[in-house]
């Protein structure tokens, strides 16, 4: 039953409050056992249940919540740096994928693999992700746009699910875009994803949610409406790729089908921000997709003073975000997104958690919580966001152990 203490500062970044409110406490202290944090709160008012316990030094560090990254699509075939190469020489991330290039070009690298090449690569991918300080990530599929292809990516997350402590939840994009063969029949791919692919990922229990691109380029509004009502019959929860290139009425769809996050939303109307506060979606922010495609960057400002609680993730692909870096997207979405650090900072650990449905056991410091928390050299989490350096943690304890 070990106590950390002498912490300089403790965010523990509650639910309660609004966005800026992640509940610092100041010469603070945690307790757990078993992994599960049992008390938290002043060091000086430890209870005596406690005084016997082995005692770690947080060595007057600060310490906040394991980051939560809840939008990445970890596991895919190749490397797209060519495109990288292509937009900066002035052509667009749309323009790329229309010549066959973008999602295509990865989905055929991801069918050209094993489940184990598969594997090895996310599983490398996935101890550097953890060794940032991420502890709960959310993992999409969506390369494969066959049956065989996209069980073939969620059961890679279901053998890393069994092989790392890190809390992986699992989400299912069949309609990523259409696959070449369906090219000329999106109709029949729909009915692909409908009838077949949705069936077998229920069998196997392979995903928690049903997401789609809800875009021009990819899957109409009422397209999206008919592949998330068939999730929904089979128990998968909607979230979506929303309003990022066009604004197409993504994030009210969000609203009206009950989906848990609409992200992406660069394009967001002032009806979608308001339908999606009435009824409480998380807006999640992806400003690394910004950066590498030359976009516009989502202005939360107008979510938060509307009521959306908006999460912060990477985005983390091959194609429009090639990085992992959480807190780099935390660092973009103050200069960009206009979030101060304790917003973002909430934006990147409770909310995130509600975003990939990890809230009651991750996402902040609580009793009853998986006891996942980073120590930052830092005087507080404002200059840990402002001095942006491309350094790790401190020390990372994930389910209450300190990693290596
Ligand atoms: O979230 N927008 C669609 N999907 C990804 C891009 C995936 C890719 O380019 O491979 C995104 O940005
Ligand atoms: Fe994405």
């Amino acid at each position: 039953m070990p106590v950390l203490n002498n912490i300089s500062t403790l965010y523990t970044c509650r639910d309660d409050g609004a966005q800026p409110d992640i509940h610092p406490i100041n010469d603070a202290a945690i307790a757990w056992n078993n992994g599960t944090v049992e008390w938290v709160g002043k060091a000086s008012d430890i209870p005596a249940t406690f005084k016997s316990a082995e005692v770690i030094d947080a060595g007057g560090n600060i310490v906040i919540p394991g980051l939560v990254d809840c939008h990445t699509h970890l596991c895919f075939g190749g490397w797209r740096a060519d495109e990288f190469e292509m937009r900066i020489q002035g052509r667009s991330y749309l323009e790329i994928a229309k010549a066959g290039g973008g999602i295509l070009s990865t989905v055929k690298a991801t069918r050209a693999a094993t489940e184990n090449e598969l594997y090895e690569k996310a599983k490398n991918l996935l101890e550097e992700i953890i060794s940032t300080g991420v502890t709960s990530i959310e993992c999409k599929s969506g390369y494969g746009l066959s049956v065989e292809d996209e069980l073939k990516q969620l059961r890679v997350y279901r053998k890393l699910r069994e092989e790392f402590p890190v809390h992986i939840v699992s989400t299912f994009l069949g309609a990523h875009t259409y696959p070449p063969e369906y090219k000329e029949d999106r109709k029949a791919y729909i009915n692909l994803v409908i009838n077949e692919m949705i069936p077998a990922v229920a069998e196997e229990n392979l995903a928690t949610y049903c997401d789609i691109f809800v875009e021009e380029s990819a899957f109409s509004v009422d397209e999206a409406r008919k592949i998330f009502e068939a999730g929904k019959e089979h128990g998968l929860i909607p979230k979506l790729h929303a309003d990022q290139l066009s604004s197409g009425g993504g994030a009210e769809l969000a609203a009206d089908i009950g989906a848990v996050s609409a992200d992406h939303l660069e394009q967001i109307s002032d009806e979608g921000i308001r339908k999606m506060a009435d009824a409480g979606v998380i807006g999640v922010t992806l400003p690394i997709a910004s950066l590498y495609t030359q976009q516009p960057y989502l202005n939360c400002r107008p979510l938060v003073d509307a009521g959306v609680e908006v999460a912060v993730a990477t985005d983390f692909n091959p194609g429009s975000a090639p990085s992992y870096d959480l807190r780099l997207a935390m660092m973009l979405t103050c200069n960009h997104g206009r979030l101060t650090p304790s917003e973002a900072l909430k934006g990147a650990t409770i909310y995130a958690a509600k975003a990939m449905g990890v809230e009651k056991s991750a996402g902040s410091i609580e009793p009853g919580k998986s006891a996942d928390f980073l120590l930052l050299n830092a005087p507080s989490v404002n200059f840990w966001l402002y001095h942006h350096q491309p350094k790790k943690p401190e020390k990372i304890f994930l389910k209450g152990q300190l990693l290596a």
